[in-house]
């Protein structure tokens, strides 16, 4: 097992071993421990950004705890859970209760200071205590997003885009009338 306290620079050859969870277009993610995964960067100037993010965002608990990091890797807490995109998936439908969770997780983006105050349902996790972890926040502050309309289009896809709004509307009529001819 590595010790990354002592690496400011990580390798693919120090991951073999663990288990790949994800590899996405910035990076492979490894589960190092049960409740602990590393991300591990292709680029450092990709790494600062999201590390910029997480860092604001340990005053919440929508975001994954932040463990370590050196200039190409971050070690953050492990989610366990299925994305929003494989549970619309498998219900086709929304509830209020789960809508209320999104709403109040995007509130969290701008509360902890994102300009994006979007994200897409493949990177809204859902927990074993079924709270929403978000990741991926490369982009937290190089958009100025102040309508979901990524989150609306994950929405859409799985046709639960109008039963959300339906929703929003009854619990938070000043965001639904910011949304809502903006879908
Ligand atoms: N903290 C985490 N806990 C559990 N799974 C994660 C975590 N971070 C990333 N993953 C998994 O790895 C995938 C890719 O991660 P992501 O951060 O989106 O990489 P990229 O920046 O390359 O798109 C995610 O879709 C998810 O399945
Ligand atoms: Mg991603």
């Amino acid at each position: 097992m590595i010790d990354f306290k002592k690496k400011n620079h990580i390798n693919k050859q120090d991951l073999v071993g663990y288990k790949l969870i994800g590899d996405g277009k910035d990076g492979e993610i490894y589960q190092i421990t049960e409740e602990k995964c590393v991300k591990y960067f292709f680029k450092e100037e990709t790494q600062q950004k999201e590390l910029e993010a997480l860092k604001v965002g340990q005053i919440s608990p929508v975001f994954p705890r932040l463990y370590e990091y050196g200039d190409n890797y971050i070690v953050m807490e492990y989610v366990e859970g299925v994305s929003l995109a494989r549970h619309l998936k498998r219900e086709k439908q929304i509830t209020r209760e789960l809508t209320a969770k999104v709403v109040a997780m995007l509130q969290e983006l701008q509360r902890v200071g994102f300009t994006r105050w979007d994200t897409e349902i493949r990177h809204i996790l859902i927990d074993q205590d079924q709270q929403l972890k978000v990741i991926d926040h490369k982009r937290a502050f190089s958009t100025n997003t102040h309508i979901p309309t990524k989150l609306f289009k994950g929405l859409k896809k799985y046709d639960v885009l109008d039963a959300f709004l339906e929703h929003v509307k009854e619990m938070d009529a000043s965001s639904y009338q910011d949304w809502v001819n903006k879908k």
